[in-house]
């Protein structure tokens, strides 16, 4: 039976994949922010047949971070796979406004990420196995002026799991970022967002369960978004800077 630990878990992507996992009866170790809603999921997937503990965490109280991997490898022994999930999009011209707003979200979309990743490579790595699949975004890739606090904040997760890629291989536990486009999930409702851009979370969902399967490094997805980026990279700063991305 896999062990499944997942951070953020009431997110709408982190559940298409545990709604896949759970097919194989697996146990999971669910964190989120809110116990009622970590506890639909919960019940969710023990209806598909897994198991699941949940685990309530404030994401601003660093200190109780440690915490988490205690009582998550006393739960389960081990872990097999990590999905670290949870993210916010801030509203770009508040950030403009406030630098306290700025920061705030900066340290929810990489600090608190990069800190988890910091104490849970140092449970895996004795494991010698396992995976971690962190949701970065394709807004990592170029800042733009409509949304670079969030996409400097992905870049940041997108640079920090290409390091602890290469530096947990050496353990034999694969690291995936994952860089998905526009999802159609609480995140994106009631943006402009032209339909055939805008993925469901079960298409995202497989494509995460496929890349792990192949351990694979960077993941686009849907895959088109490869292409989209690297003609946005691609861009001179001269002609980028005149267009409102
Ligand atoms: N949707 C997209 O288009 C898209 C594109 C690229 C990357 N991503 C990334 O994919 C990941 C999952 O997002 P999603 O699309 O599945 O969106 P979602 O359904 O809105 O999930 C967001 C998750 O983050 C949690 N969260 C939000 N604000 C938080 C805060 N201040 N403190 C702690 N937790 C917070 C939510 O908890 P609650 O359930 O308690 O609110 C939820 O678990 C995120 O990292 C996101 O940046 C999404």
């Amino acid at each position: 039976m896999s062990k499944v630990l997942i951070i953020g878990a009431t997110s709408a992507i982190a559940i298409a994949c545990a709604r896949e996992w759970a097919k194989e009866g697996t146990a999971f170790f669910l964190v989120g922010r809110n116990a009622r809603d970590l506890d639909d999921v919960r019940a969710d997937l023990a209806a598909r047949g897994a198991t699941a503990q949940t685990h309530v965490l404030d994401f601003a109280a660093t200190e109780t971070y440690p915490a988490v991997f205690e009582q998550c490898f006393a739960a389960l022994g081990r872990v097999d796979i990590a999905l670290i999930a949870h993210g916010s999009l801030p509203d770009q011209k508040q950030c403009e406004a406030d630098a306290d707003i700025a920061m705030r979200e900066f340290m929810l979309n990489a600090g608190s990420v990069i800190r988890l990743l910091t104490l849970l490579a140092a449970r895996m790595e004795p494991q010698k196995s396992g995976a971690i699949a962190v949701l970065s975004s394709v807004a990592g890739d170029r800042g733009r002026p409509t949304n670079y606090l969030y996409g400097s904040a992905k870049a940041a997760v997108t640079t920090f799991c290409d390091g602890l890629r290469a530096q947990l291989f050496k353990s034999g536990i694969h690291v995936l970022t994952v860089k998905p486009g526009f999802v159609d999930t609480p995140m994106t409702r009631g943006l402009p967002i032209p339909g055939i851009l805008l993925a469901q979370p079960r298409t995202v969902a497989r494509d995460i369960l496929a890349a792990l399967k192949s351990r694979k490094g960077v993941l686009y997805t849907p895959f088109f978004w490869r292409p989209i980026m690297w003609i946005i990279r691609m861009i001179p700063d001269g002609v980028f800077k005149k267009l409102n991305l």
